[in-house]
């Protein structure tokens, strides 16, 4: 081999070690995260970084490739932070870690996982609000982040989720008005709003979801919102909200 060849050779294969060094495995991910975990029932024991492959671990499900396409660990008995670096596992479907103990706010850099359908963490502790990057997630099809101390606005971005089948953001601290641009989710057959501190009016015109839709149950119950809508369309089954206040 020429000499040249060689060097470039060499210089590829260096290239290649860096990229890999600098590159956290998926295994070294959630590694990290169990560290940031209190794991009182021992459920994490499996995650072990000496095994390189995290597709053995308990609670952790691959595809063929082995990526890591699923986290099972509702009511696990865990707490702590959610890890911002969980996002890097690129094919991660579902997240179910509801029933947990789980606390901080949820990383905004979930929005950068293209491929996750369902994200799981209610009845948590997590607070602060509800990050706007989630409204890029457009495979996203369940969205249950209810039973938290979630603050601030829904995002007017979760009407980009046009996959959305049950958006469930009850029983948090959640403000503001409700996004009018949720009438865009056509998909959308459970939204339960219900038990937060949202103002404004039901936008009417945003929820044709409930004749042209599939839109089943819509429950803005125990909020700060004013009046009433009266119509529902013949397909909703169920539209619960704040009685009306005149006297
Ligand atoms: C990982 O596995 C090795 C070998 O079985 C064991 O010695 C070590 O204690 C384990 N580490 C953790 C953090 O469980
Ligand atoms: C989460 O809970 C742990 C343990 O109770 C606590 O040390 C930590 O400060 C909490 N973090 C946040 C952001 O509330
Ligand atoms: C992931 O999300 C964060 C915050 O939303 C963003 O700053 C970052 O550029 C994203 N990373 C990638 C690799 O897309
Ligand atoms: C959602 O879609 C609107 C246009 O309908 C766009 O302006 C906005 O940037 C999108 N937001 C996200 C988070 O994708
Ligand atoms: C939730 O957060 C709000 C606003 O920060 C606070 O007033 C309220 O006490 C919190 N509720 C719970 C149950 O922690
Ligand atoms: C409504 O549900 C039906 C039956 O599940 C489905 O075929 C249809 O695509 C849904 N409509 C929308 C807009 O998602």
């Amino acid at each position: 081999m020429a000499p040249q060849f060689a060097a470039a050779g060499f210089l590829t294969g260096l290239l290649a070690l860096a990229t890999f060094a600098s590159c956290n495995t998926e295994g070294d991910i959630l590694y990290k995260q169990r560290l940031a975990w209190e794991d009182p029932n021992n459920v994490l024991q499996s995650w072990n970084s000496t095994l390189a492959n995290p597709c053995t671990w308990f609670h952790v499900t691959c595809n063929n490739n082995n990526f890591v396409i699923r986290v099972d660990l509702g009511n696990a008995g865990i707490s702590g932070p959610l890890l911002p670096d969980l996002a890097e596992i690129q094919n991660l479907q579902y997240i179910e870690l509801y029933g947990n103990g789980l606390n901080g706010s949820i990383p905004e850099t979930l929005g950068n996982l293209t491929n996750l359908i369902s994200l799981d963490l209610w009845d948590n502790l997590l607070t602060g609000e509800i990050p706007t990057t989630l409204g890029s997630v457009s495979t996203l099809r369940y969205l249950r982040l209810y039973q938290n101390n979630l603050t601030g606005p829904i995002p007017s971005s979760f009407g980009n989720l046009t996959s959305l089948l049950e958006s469930k953001l009850q029983e948090n601290s959640l403000s503001g008005a409700i996004p009018a641009s949720l009438g865009n989710i056509k998909a959308l057959q459970f939204s339960r709003l219900n038990d937060n501190m949202l103002t404004g009016t039901v936008p009417s015109k945003s929820f044709p979801l409930s004749t042209f839709g599939n839109l089943t149950e819509l429950n803005t119950d125990r909020n700060n919102l004013d009046g009433t809508r009266t119509s529902s369309g013949l397909r909703v089954t169920a539209i619960i909200q704040d009685a009306l206040k005149t006297a």
